[in-house]
């Protein structure tokens, strides 16, 4: 059983081929034209969706060695994100399903971030909690079986990968911001500089308190030295980066006390990030719980996690009608 799977949400153009529930190509064209603009501009992404798809699926057959004949399903991200983005996606993967006369699969990218959990050995068991943490979304997600999850808590405005990115911005770092933030806060001080935790109600987050906080911290600092933000760049990412990793953190545990789950997970692009990873291992044993971290190419945008919940999708015969269309705000 195979499954041409496409991923074309934001700013990376990914197909993947899956084979009875293994991984046999996983290929992803990323769209460097944002860099500049300091965030993806989203006709530009759906732009470079458009040159990029068909490439990328030729390839992500051909490693496999799979032909298009031999496809039994066809899946795509139906949302959240871009809707120009979503449109590239689906347009083609409803055509080649018309064309193949296969049945066509529609996949939430966010629970497909968790399902990246599945691609590889350790597999957390059920149920377990997953924190999924991206650029658009930071979720607190009770994962009940592979295509049953809750949404337990959740940020109620900006998104963690948001405070990293706008952090970055404000620092003078080109877009995507936080893996720069993240190299530069290896040789710096996390306590060099005090950030406000903010305080939510529940197992929900906020980051915009944050976000402002900073940018007063760093006007008001360069009002007195135009250089501190060159000569304390290192310090300032590690102390960010350290109040962040405790916000998400904090929440985290909470969940873990309410449900009392140890099978604990990260996903999601922001879960590429050293200091979460290795706060999240030393907590997880401080704690006694079961913790799994993906490895880093599934951690940020990939069509392996869209093949691995369209795997799921096709053993329950969960198809969806040609009159499909994209939700820029899908939830679950
Ligand atoms: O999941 P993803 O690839 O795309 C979305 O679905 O949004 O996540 C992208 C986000 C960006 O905000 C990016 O800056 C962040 O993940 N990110 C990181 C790291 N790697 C990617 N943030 C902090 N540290 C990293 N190492
Ligand atoms: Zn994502």
């Amino acid at each position: 059983m195979n499954i041409l799977a496409i991923e074309s949400s934001c700013d990376e153009t990914a197909a993947a081929v899956i084979s009875n529930g293994n991984i046999r190509s996983n290929r992803i064209a990323a769209q460097l034209i944002h860099e500049k603009y300091g965030g993806v501009v989203p006709e530009l992404a759906s732009r470079a969706h458009q040159q990029h798809i068909v490439m990328v699926v030729q390839q992500a057959l051909s490693d496999a060695k799979v032909h298009k004949k031999q496809l039994n399903a066809v899946a795509f991200t139906r949302g959240p994100g871009l809707l120009g983005a979503l449109l590239v996606g689906a347009s083609f993967a409803k055509a080649l399903a018309l064309g193949l006369d296969i049945p066509l699969i529609e996949v939430n990218h966010m629970q497909a971030h968790v399902l990246a959990h599945f691609i590889e050995d350790p597999k957390p068991s059920f149920p377990f909690l997953c924190l999924t943490v991206s650029g658009g979304h930071t979720q607190i997600v009770l994962v009940k079986s592979y295509l049953d999850m809750q949404i337990i808590g959740q940020t109620q405005d900006d998104a963690v990968g948001e405070a990293f990115d706008k952090t970055a911005k404000l620092l003078g770092l080109p877009y995507p911001g936080g893996p720069l933030i993240d190299r530069y806060a290896q040789t710096g001080n996390p306590q060099a500089f005090a950030f406000p935790m903010g305080d939510m109600p529940n197992l929900d987050y906020s980051f915009s308190g944050i976000k402002t906080a900073i940018l007063y911290f760093l006007q008001q600092q360069t009002k007195q030295n135009p250089s501190f933000i060159e000569q304390n760049l290192a310090d300032i990412c590690a102390s960010v980066q350290h109040t962040l990793v405790k916000i998400l953190l904090k929440k985290l545990q909470k969940a873990a006390q309410q449900t009392g789950i140890s099978e604990v997970a990260i996903a999601g692009g922001v879960s590429a990030n050293s200091g979460l990873r290795n706060a999240l291992s030393e907590l997880g044993t401080a704690q006694g719980w079961q913790v799994y971290i993906p490895r880093f190419d599934y951690c940020t945008d990939n069509a392996a996690m869209i093949a691995m919940a369209a795997h799921y999708k096709y053993l329950s015969a969960d198809f969806c009608p040609q009159t499909v269309s994209p939700l820029p705000r899908m939830t679950f």
